[in-house]
């Protein structure tokens, strides 16, 4: 055995790379062990030439004490890696953080629901601009300008000549089906609209409504009559009563305002129903002969009903929200009521 051996050793065991506590152990195993290889080498001593016994011996010790270093050191970096892991400040008991999912809005929940009920008898969906000409939002619905109707509903008004506005309600949609389509029309149109009105608990400048249009030959008012009563049974249940009150609007001839009886206390008075039993919910009527003829439609052929619901109301009524300004705050403590409403 020469010493030039013991050097090249030396040399191995600085090179060894030792990344894991694997490697860690067959390092140990390999030079430092009982059967490893320093251990066989010091049993070599007795064969090495006695003038060479002495600087051998001493090589070898510094051999031994070179791996056993190695391996200290290693076996320290390792162990304070693993306490570094187990001194992180998480909490595995912890249990997993809830996905917020979110609400659909009250407003699209009613909404959504009035659609669905229409649409299971046969009324498709349409959709208009919410800035508005005057022709559609007024004129076109026999309210002519400098007509005293004109003041029933407070304007935004966005430009004159050509008048545009900001779309009072949904009853524009009409005149622009109308114009596009001809009868039979079975037809709701849900969307936002605007008026120049104070807030309070009450009123609001903007807020929904859902329009419904029926032209064909001989709709009278006993078929309106009976689509407001499957709806308001639909939406409030089946003991739902519904009255007629002869009302006006320029664009119906006769006019009529809706009520169901208080889904609430049954018509016995309450607060919601003001005692009265009964609870408003829109306008209706039969389409006014002239809005067919500004829409092109003979009215002598057709005829046809027409009505206007605010989506905020039923809402309102539905939910016992008792003041429409929550609906347009975005409070997300009012919102994730509805979390469980489908
Ligand atoms: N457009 C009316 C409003 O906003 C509501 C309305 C009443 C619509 C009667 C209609 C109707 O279609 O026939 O106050």
């Amino acid at each position: 055995m020469e010493l030039s051996e013991l050097e090249n050793i030396a040399q191995e065991i600085e090179a060894y790379s030792i990344e894991s506590t694997e490697t860690l152990e067959a390092f140990r195993i390999k030079y430092i062990g009982s059967k490893g290889l320093i251990k066989g080498l010091f049993k070599e001593i007795k064969n090495v030439a006695p003038e060479e016994r002495k600087a051998f011996g001493q090589k070898l010790n510094a051999l031994k004490n070179l791996a056993e270093d190695r391996h200290k050191t290693q076996q320290n970096s390792f162990s304070t890696d693993n306490k570094k892991a187990t001194k992180s400040t998480e909490d595995w008991t912890r249990p997993a953080e809830e996905a917020n999912l979110g609400s659909r809005h009250p407003v699209s929940l009613v909404m959504n629901q009035m659609v669905e009920i229409f649409r299971t008898i046969g009324f498709g969906i349409s959709e208009g601009p919410e800035i508005e000409d005057d022709w559609h939002n007024f004129t076109a619905l026999n309210i002519p300008k400098d007509h005293p109707a004109r003041d029933m509903q407070d304007t935004f008004f966005l430009s004159k000549d050509p008048d545009t506005v900001l779309r009072t309600h949904t009853s524009s949609v009409q005149v622009r089906v109308m114009e596009k389509e001809d009868p039979p029309i079975r037809t709701i149109s849900p969307g936002r609209v605007y008026r120049n009105e104070t807030i309070s608990a009450r009123a609001h400048c903007i807020f929904h409504q859902v329009e419904g249009l029926y032209i064909d030959k001989s709709v009278s008012f006993a078929d309106l009559k009976q689509t407001l009563y499957y709806f308001a049974t639909q939406m409030f249940g089946e003991k739902t009563k519904i009255r007629f009150r002869p009302s006006y609007f320029p664009f119906t001839e006769p006019s009529a305002e809706m009520d169901i009886s208080c889904f609430f206390c049954e018509g016995a008075g309450c607060n919601i129903c003001k005692k009265t039993g009964w609870v408003e919910i829109g306008g209706c009527g039969m389409v006014d002969p002239a809005v067919l003829s500004n829409c092109n439609i003979d009215p002598e052929k057709y005829t046809g009903f027409a009505f206007g619901m605010g989506v905020e109301r039923i809402a309102m009524l539905k939910y016992q929200i008792n003041d429409i300004r929550l609906f347009f705050e975005n409070d997300i403590r009012f919102i994730q009521q509805f979390k469980s409403v489908r």
